[in-house]
């Protein structure tokens, strides 16, 4: 029994999705689209997302900074003045700069927490009143499999994947009897701008592309937490329940960290 309602048909339903002028947000906005969505994007920078509401009639730009107070609720504002409703909000932006405790940065430390998590709990105070008088919709999180537990060189970003992976919990059961349905998507490595900067290998390796197709076969599903690729996801879940101290010791010899 899916916990959502499966997710198949998007012909003119209308979808947000924040963080989609790159990665993975930008190729399941092309996913969507395709298959008949009206997809409006949003994120910083405005070309990539003129461009592609060129080349899909049908979808929007909205331009906005998810850190920045007020403007996803203008943002959301603009959106129901078009379409009027929304069927499936999905909140992908994200920042990653690696941070270690020999090194502490509190600027990057806070700087994750705005964009990571209180943008996407902005995006809920956006959407959400209009999602609880339409008693329908979808509300989907992006958080990393870097949220099932702590990893070495993750001290500004895994705590907020955690912090989403919790949220996107509790709002499932919240919402669940408003006829909300929640999805927490936990993406493995990700070939896009956040992570041409690393340096170390990066283990089953996906296009966006792939990526994608795994969220919209999630979605498909009725999955509450879309995870991929399996060949990776599942080693972590399964190293995730290991005792403590084999935990610490096999993830410092796995990484050298
Ligand atoms: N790549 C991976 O391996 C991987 C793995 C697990 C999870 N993820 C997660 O997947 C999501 C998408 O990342 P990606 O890998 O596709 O990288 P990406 O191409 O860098 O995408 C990040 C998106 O977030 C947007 N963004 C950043 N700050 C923003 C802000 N203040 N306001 C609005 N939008 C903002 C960026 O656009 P602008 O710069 O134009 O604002 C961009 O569209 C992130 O949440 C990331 O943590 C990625």
């Amino acid at each position: 029994m899916p916990i959502n309602r499966p997710l198949r048909d998007w012909t003119g339903q209308v979808v947000w999705i924040v963080g989609a002028s790159s990665g993975i947000g930008l190729a399941t906005a092309e996913a969507l689209a395709r298959r008949g969505a009206k997809v409006v994007v949003s994120a910083r920078k405005a070309a990539p997302l003129e461009a592609f509401a060129a080349a899909h009639p049908g979808a929007m730009a909205l331009p906005l900074d998810a850190a920045a107070p007020g403007a996803l609720k203008a943002g959301m504002a603009q959106l129901l003045a078009r379409h009027g409703r929304l069927d499936l909000a999905l909140y992908c932006a994200g920042h990653y700069l690696p941070v270690r405790a020999t090194a502490y940065d509190l600027d990057e430390v806070i700087r994750h927490q705005d964009i990571n998590v209180t943008g996407a709990m902005r995006m809920l105070d956006a959407v959400l009143p209009t999602l609880l008088a339409q008693r329908s919709g979808h509300i989907s999180l992006v958080a990393s499999v870097a949220g099932y537990r702590g990893l070495p060189q993750a001290l500004a970003y895994g705590p907020t994947k955690a912090a989403l992976i919790n949220m996107a919990e509790v709002l499932q059961m919240d919402l669940k009897p408003s006829g909300i349905d929640v999805s927490v998507i936990n993406p493995g490595f990700v070939e896009t701008p956040l992570t041409a900067q690393n340096t170390h290998p990066m283990p089953a390796l996906i296009t966006p592309e792939v990526a994608a197709a795994e969220i919209l076969k999630g979605w498909a599903r009725g999955e509450f937490e879309v995870h991929f690729p399996k060949r990776f996801s599942r080693v972590l879940k399964l190293l995730g329940l290991l005792g403590d101290g084999l935990y610490f010791s096999l993830v410092r010899r796995a990484t050298g960290l």
